[in-house]
């Protein structure tokens, strides 16, 4: 396999886009492109995720992208995993070009979903849930979400401030990071005093739903000579996946597939959770972030709600947690969402974060889940 870098990379402002997911992903994908000091003619294959674009009636977003982008004969697929759809792009990009396949590939997620109300939006999301067992019996995401607090919480010992130390967090981090949906901090007695949405979650333990873009520009070491930007060195990309009917799960108390990506990726690396100074996890509950960082390898079952009211996981704690605001403050356009952790770790990487920097920038992990955790990627960069 060739070294692979990601040498580009770009988001808009999540939360409400007046242009539509198509001429977002275009623009998107351009500015992710001059970052790379690249021009489109560059890329080898274009991978966008849209999952939701039959709400804008617009399927085969690929092909008009690389119209876009003045590249039409440059191949390109939609792919679909639901929040996970952009990450598992990044996935598919690096076979390709670690593979020595092409030279350099396109990966963008682009989501638009603020012409709906929460209802229309609740619904669609809720197809990426299984139907005969779940969708059609009423549940939706923060329901079945809650299912996986409440067995948490019968399990171990929580209380609300755990979750509410994530939402703060979250927040705190958010309002530091201009791509966010929302740049306001809260405080624990927002938090507590928040309507409940679906018990035992809250209404700061939801993320919102968001539109958005973000792009990123993936080369083989041997095609850029001379990187524009200091590069991320993809050390891990893994994916894996699980049973996703909840009822049919041996235990509610992680996820199953975020260990074996988890897994997966460690071996690939030959790294370990120590080895990482800092994560964008999938937090689109904070029950998510609780099971995320158990599951990963970080904190024994448990015991990652304390080590968030401990501070552990703040942007200057021990582990810094997701100082982009994670999806809980900086939205989630679920397929944008995948892509734009990995700008998160581009622009710490290379100085672009003022304001929400964290110390250490050599090695980040990012996290991303498929709906309840049918699908998970995880990949880990490195500085060269
Ligand atoms: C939590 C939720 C139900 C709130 O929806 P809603 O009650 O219709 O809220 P509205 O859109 O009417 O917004 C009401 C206010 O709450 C704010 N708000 C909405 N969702 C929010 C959230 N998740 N966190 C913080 N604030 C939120 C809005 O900005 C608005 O504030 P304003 O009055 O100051 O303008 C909705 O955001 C939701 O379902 N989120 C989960 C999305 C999801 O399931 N994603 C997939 C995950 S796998």
């Amino acid at each position: 396999m060739r070294e692979t870098w990601v040498v580009g990379a770009a988001s808009n402002r999540f939360g409400k886009m007046a242009e539509s997911a198509r001429e977002s992903a275009t623009r998107v994908a351009m500015a992710a492109i001059d970052r790379a000091g690249l021009e489109p003619k560059d890329i080898g294959y274009t991978y966008v995720s849209n999952a939701f674009g039959i709400s804008e009636h617009q399927a085969h977003v690929g092909p008009l992208i690389n119209g876009g982008l003045g590249i039409p004969d440059v191949p390109s697929c939609t792919i679909e995993s639901a929040c996970s759809s952009s990450s598992a792009g990044l996935h598919e990009a690096f076979a390709q070009v670690a593979g020595g396949f092409i030279d350099a590939a396109l990966v963008v997620g682009a989501e638009k979903l603020s012409h709906l109300d929460t209802l229309a939006a609740t619904s669609y999301f809720a197809i990426a849930a299984d139907y005969p067992f779940e969708t059609r019996n009423g549940a939706t995401f923060p329901g079945l979400y809650a299912t996986l607090a409440s067995a948490y919480q019968s399990a171990f010992r929580t209380t609300p401030e755990m979750f509410g130390a994530i939402a703060v967090k979250a927040h705190a981090n958010a309002a530091r990071n201009p791509h966010a949906h929302f740049q306001k901090e809260i405080s624990m007695a927002t938090y507590l005093a928040s309507p409940v949405i679906a018990s035992p979650l809250r209404l700061y333990d939801c993320c919102p739903f968001s539109d958005g873009t973000a792009a990123i520009v993936v080369a083989a070491k041997e095609a850029v000579p001379r990187p524009a930007t200091e590069p991320l060195v993809i050390r891990a990309s893994a994916r894996s996946g699980s049973i996703t009917e909840m009822q049919d799960r041996p235990d509610l108390l992680g996820l199953p597939a975020t260990r074996t990506a988890a897994a997966k990726a460690f071996r690939q690396a030959h790294l370990t959770p120590k080895d990482i100074d800092f994560l964008e996890v999938h937090d689109c509950f904070t029950i998510a972030e609780v099971m995320a960082l158990e599951d990963l390898g970080f904190f024994p079952k448990g015991t990652a709600g304390p080590a968030a009211q401990d501070g552990v996981t703040t942007r200057d704690g021990r582990l810094p947690v997701n100082p982009s605001g994670g999806l809980k403050a900086k939205g989630h356009p679920v397929s944008a969402t995948g892509a734009s952790q990995v700008v998160e770790v581009f622009e710490q990487f290379n100085g672009l974060a003022a304001g929400r920097e964290v110390p250490n920038t050599g090695t980040a992990l990012t996290h991303n889940v498929g709906a309840t955790g049918g699908s998970c990627s995880v990949h880990i960069f490195s500085r060269r």
